[in-house]
């Protein structure tokens, strides 16, 4: 039986986020919305463990992960997927000298997606341009790799965006604060990377002036029109902001002590300054977090980073279901027939 809707372009590698168009980040967002409310009902539970039994996923994370691992490792567990996985490279035949591209290979020989995190930049892409070369290719998705990119964090920070302003016409027209290490953290890079889609969004980056944002990117907002502004502190720009997407200083790539050189108050959300925010406004973080969010802000009914976090579990559903091409009889599951 044809689907009930017309099938959004299917997705196979998840490396870049350039790639992405309004229509699959609103299908995506769609599904994402699906997925979880399913998941609240025993009966929509047990279809989705139906969905994709016959599928095993291998996560290779050899770099520290607490949330994407298990967000991805629960996701997978939510459509039946069977997992494997490789955690600490000295457990791999790495260190008996085997090349990336051969343990790509061999991985992909058993799994049908690999999910993987790596310490080095590009190093997703390689193992998807492998895949493009050999006869059983399989999706290769991109948990994180390096400095660059995080694709699917920028996915389920659009999705906690697009929830949060749900009752004030979605994300067009936002003024968003991007705040922190805006260089070396890889989540901002990538969350820039999709603001294309979205109409007359403005975003302030606040970084200490060793930590703005890297030029490649700001080259890229310009070239899709998108208005920024650098400011060095928060507190000027706070009234204004509809989000704010705290990032923690990335120490782990410090070679020079550069992180202790921080003013963290100048950079940091406290309970002081949420008189100083709007209403409406939502406070946004990847997680983990370090000095930049005070505990105390946790109660604020605008701090959405735990919802964030759990959102990015139902997100990678939502990616493991296009890639296998099972999110036609999601959408065409009737959820008001659960009660
Ligand atoms: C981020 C990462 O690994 O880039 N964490 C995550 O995946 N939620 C952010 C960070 O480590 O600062």
């Amino acid at each position: 039986m044809p689907p009930s809707q017309p099938e959004a372009a299917a997705l196979f590698h998840v490396i870049d986020p350039r790639v992405f168009d309004r229509a699959q980040l609103d299908d995506l967002c769609d599904l994402t919305t699906r997925v979880r409310l399913l998941a609240k009902h025993p009966d929509g539970a047990r279809f989705l463990l139906g969905l994709l039994p016959d599928r095993r996923a291998m996560l290779y994370f050899v770099q520290p992960s607490t949330r994407t691992f298990l967000s991805f490792n629960n996701a997978c567990h939510v459509l039946g997927i069977r997992t494997s996985e490789i955690r600490d490279p000295a457990t791999s035949s790495e260190v008996k000298g085997e090349s990336f591209e051969d343990s790509i290979r061999t991985f992909s020989s058993y799994v049908d997606v690999i999910v993987m995190r790596t310490p080095r930049s590009g190093e997703a892409a390689r193992a998807a341009e492998l895949m493009n070369r050999i006869p059983r290719p399989v999706p290769i998705i991109n948990a994180g790799s390096g400095q660059d990119q995080h694709p699917t964090q920028a996915l389920l920070d659009i999705y906690t965006l697009d929830r949060s302003f749900e009752e004030q016409g979605g994300i067009d027209g936002k003024v968003i604060g991007l705040m922190g290490d805006l260089k070396r953290g890889r989540t901002v890079r990538s969350l820039c990377y999709l603001m294309k889609n979205y109409r007359g969004v403005r975003l302030v980056l606040i970084a200490p002036e060793q930590f703005a944002l890297e030029p490649d990117v700001k080259a890229h907002l310009k070239e899709h029109n998108i208005p920024f502004v650098d400011q060095a502190k928060l507190r000027d720009v706070l009234p204004d902001l509809d989000a704010v997407y705290v990032t923690r200083m990335q120490s782990e790539w410090d070679t020079a002590g550069e992180t202790g050189k921080v003013n963290y108050a100048d950079y940091s959300i406290t309970p002081g300054n949420l008189g100083r925010m709007k209403k409406s406004a939502v406070i946004m973080h990847p997680l983990p977090r370090g000095p930049e969010i005070a505990p105390a802000v946790d109660d604020d009914p605008r701090a959405v980073y735990w919802r964030q976090e759990r959102n990015g579990m139902w997100m990678r559903v939502a990616i493991l279901l296009k890639i296998f091409r099972a999110d036609g009889v999601v959408r065409d599951f009737d959820i008001s027939a659960l009660n």
